[in-house]
């Protein structure tokens, strides 16, 4: 591979690290994600975006164990849940087989290596992954995705987004986190060292502005893109693939 390297690292080695972080980390995940009242509201935000209905096909990039997959599975016809870590696949499968759901499959691959034809999809979410990756394989990403789109497909991403303090929303942000750890005395004061750390020199946590996102969804060709801040650090970004009436150009010759 002669990807060159930059402060961002590679895309191979973001992709192990994140494999290994992950597969560590599933089943404490698999425990929090879903009495998070946080990551609840933007999961739900997600959905009421997605606007899944019956006979649909969805994907989700960075399913987890499930927490946005397994909510949407009985509304339409067929989920596929990939995701970087086998330990998250094992316990989604796990998870829809203890609620009985069946129409959904896991696919173990980082979502860079991950194969699908093109205009086939109605549904592409996502919810709290993409910041894990790096800045232009998120681009990458919106890119993939839009083209597995069917015309009038959505996709919609919900994530952390604010930038490094460059407008009034990101310094809110990052103000209110600071002070929220400030608040938990010593235990506090390391997690800003230890966040200052993820943020600036980007190798695990690399949020970017909604502007950015909105930025990336129509550089992927994607119509009526709209944020939504949700809660604090986390908005929805959702746009809808052209469908192929519209672009029929009509000429009157009367
Ligand atoms: C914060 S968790 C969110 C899980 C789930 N979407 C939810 O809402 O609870 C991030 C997930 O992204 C997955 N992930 C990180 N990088 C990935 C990549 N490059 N391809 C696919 N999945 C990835 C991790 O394995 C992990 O399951």
């Amino acid at each position: 591979m002669n990807e060159k390297r930059s402060t961002a690292g590679t895309q191979r080695a973001n992709i192990s690290r994140q494999r290994r972080f992950w597969n560590e980390r599933a089943q404490s995940w698999d425990h929090g994600a879903g009495d998070n009242p946080g990551l609840v509201k933007v999961v739900e935000r997600v959905i009421a975006e997605a606007a899944p209905s019956a006979g649909m096909t969805v994907i989700d990039i960075g399913c987890g164990s499930g927490q946005l997959a397994l909510r949407v599975a009985p509304l339409v016809d067929r989920v596929i849940g990939v995701d970087i870590s086998v330990a998250m696949i094992d316990l989604f499968l796990k998870n829809a087989r203890a609620a009985g759901i069946t129409n959904v499959e896991g696919v173990a691959m980082a979502l860079e290596h991950l194969e699908i034809e093109e205009s086939s999809i109605d549904i592409v979410i996502s919810n709290y992954v993409l910041h894990h990756l790096r800045d232009r394989d998120k681009q990458e990403a919106v890119m993939r995705a839009a083209k597995w789109l069917k015309p009038g497909g959505r996709l919609v991403v919900g994530d952390m987004m604010f930038g490094r303090g460059g407008d009034a929303r990101d310094r809110e942000i990052i103000s209110s986190k600071v002070a929220l750890m400030i608040k938990k005395g010593p235990a506090g004061w390391w997690r800003i060292a230890k966040n200052a750390s993820r943020y600036l020199l980007r190798f695990q946590e690399r949020p970017v502005s909604t502007g950015t996102w909105v930025e990336m969804f129509k550089t992927a060709g994607l119509h009526e893109v709209v944020a939504i801040p949700v809660v604090n650090e986390a908005s929805v970004v959702r746009g809808t693939k052209l469908r192929g009436d519209l672009n029929v150009i009509t000429t009157d010759h009367a």
